[in-house]
C-alpha cells in the first residue's frame, strides 16, 4: 500500500463526492483513515460470512430430507460466495486476501459475534435463516448505498441472496410449528437461545461505538447500530407473532408515543466477553478456519502454479 500525500484538490474532490452521496472508487484519491476503516469493515465482513458457514454447515449431514439438505446446501454455499466478493472488494483497497485471512486466524480481526454461538438443534438452522439473516439484511440493505463503489456494489447482489436465506428460515419454523408438540418446542427454545445474540449482532449500543459517527460523516454507515436494533425489532416482533412463537424479552411492547417498541437490551458483558475472544465457540470456530486454511494451501499453490504455466505458454506462442 503506497502512503498518498494529500493535494487540496484531491482532498476537495473527495470530500465533494461523499456530499454528493455519490461513490468512491479504487482509483479515486481517498484519505488513509477512510481506507483503514474500509478495509477493517469489509474484512470483518468478509470473514462473517466465511466464519458463519459453520455453525449451519453442522446441520448439512443432518438435514431431515434431501429437500432441506440441498437447500441448506444452496445457502451455505451462498455464504462462501459472499465471502468471496467482499475479501475481492477488500482487495481493491489494496489489502491481500492472505494477510486478512492471517489476521483472522491470529485473532488481529474480528467477525460478527453471533458466530460464536452453538448450534444445539436442527430448529436453529431455521431461527439462523429467520433472525441471524434477517439482522444481517437490516444491516446490510443500507450498505448497498455506502460511499464505496466495490463494497456497496458486493452487498446488492449479497442483499438478493440474504432475502431468501430469511424466507428459507421462516418458512422452515413454520413448518416445525404446523407439525409436533415436541417441533413446536424445539423452535420456541431455539428462538428463546439465539433472541438476544441477534440482538447484540448490530453492536454496541450507540453510546459505546466510538467510530460511528466518523463512519456516518464519510457515508460508510448511514444508520447508527441503536436505529438499526429498532427496525430490527420493530420487524420481527410481527412475524414472531404469525409464527406463534415468544420472543423472550418480558419489557416487550408497543410503544404508541414512538410508534415503536420498546424492548430490553442484552446482557452487554456478554456481548463484550464474546467479542474478546471467550464467546461458547470462539477457539473451535478460529481453529476450524485455520485448518481449513492450511488443508487448503495446495490448492492455491496449484492455481497459482497454473496460471503461471499458462502465461508462459501464451509468452512462448507469442
Ligand atoms: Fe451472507
Ligand atoms: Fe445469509
Amino acid at each position: 500500500m503506497s502512503t498518498v500525500v494529500a493535494e487540496p484538490g484531491l482532498e476537495a474532490q473527495f470530500e465533494a463526492t461523499i456530499a454528493r452521496k455519490d461513490r468512491i472508487e479504487p482509483r479515486d484519491w481517498m484519505p488513509e483513515a477512510y481506507r483503514k476503516t474500509l478495509i477493517r469493515q469489509v474484512a470483518q465482513h468478509a470473514h462473517s460470512e466465511i466464519i458463519g458457514m459453520q455453525p449451519e454447515g453442522n446441520w448439512i449431514g443432518r438435514a431431515p430430507s434431501l429437500r432441506r439438505k440441498a437447500i441448506l446446501l444452496a445457502k451455505v454455499q451462498d455464504e462462501a460466495g459472499h465471502g468471496l466478493y467482499l475479501y475481492s472488494a477488500a482487495e481493491t483497497l489494496g489489502a491481500s486476501r492472505d494477510d486478512l485471512t492471517e489476521m483472522l486466524i491470529a485473532g488481529r480481526q474480528k467477525y460478527s459475534s453471533i458466530f460464536n454461538y452453538p448450534t444445539l438443534s436442527y430448529a436453529d438452522v431455521g431461527t439462523v435463516g429467520w433472525l441471524v439473516d434477517g439482522a444481517a439484511i437490516c444491516n446490510q440493505v443500507p450498505l448497498c448505498r455506502t460511499s464505496f463503489g466495490p463494497y456497496g456494489r458486493a452487498m446488492i447482489r449479497i442483499c438478493k441472496e440474504e432475502s431468501f436465506h430469511q424466507r428459507q428460515g421462516y418458512e422452515l419454523l413454520m413448518t416445525m410449528m404446523r407439525g409436533t408438540e415436541a417441533q413446536r418446542r424445539m423452535v420456541q427454545e431455539s428462538v428463546d437461545r439465539l433472541w438476544w445474540p441477534s440482538l447484540m449482532m448490530f453492536g454496541p449500543p450507540d453510546d459505546a461505538s466510538p467510530n460511528t459517527a466518523q463512519s456516518m460523516a464519510w457515508g460508510v454507515k448511514t444508520h447508527t447500530n441503536d436505529e438499526l436494533r429498532q427496525k430490527f425489532v420493530d420487524m420481527s416482533v410481527p412475524q414472531a407473532e404469525a409464527l406463534g412463537v415468544t420472543l423472550p424479552d418480558p419489557e416487550l411492547r408497543w410503544n404508541e408515543d414512538r410508534g415503536h417498541y420498546d424492548f430490553g437490551q442484552p446482557d452487554w458483558d456478554e456481548f463484550w466477553a464474546v467479542v474478546g475472544g471467550n464467546g461458547p465457540c470462539n477457539a473451535q470456530r478460529v481453529a476450524h478456519r485455520a485448518a481449513a486454511w492450511e488443508d487448503g494451501a495446495w490448492v492455491r499453490e496449484a492455481a497459482l502454479a497454473f496460471a503461471a504455466s499458462e502465461e508462459s505458454a501464451k509468452e512462448a506462442a507469442a
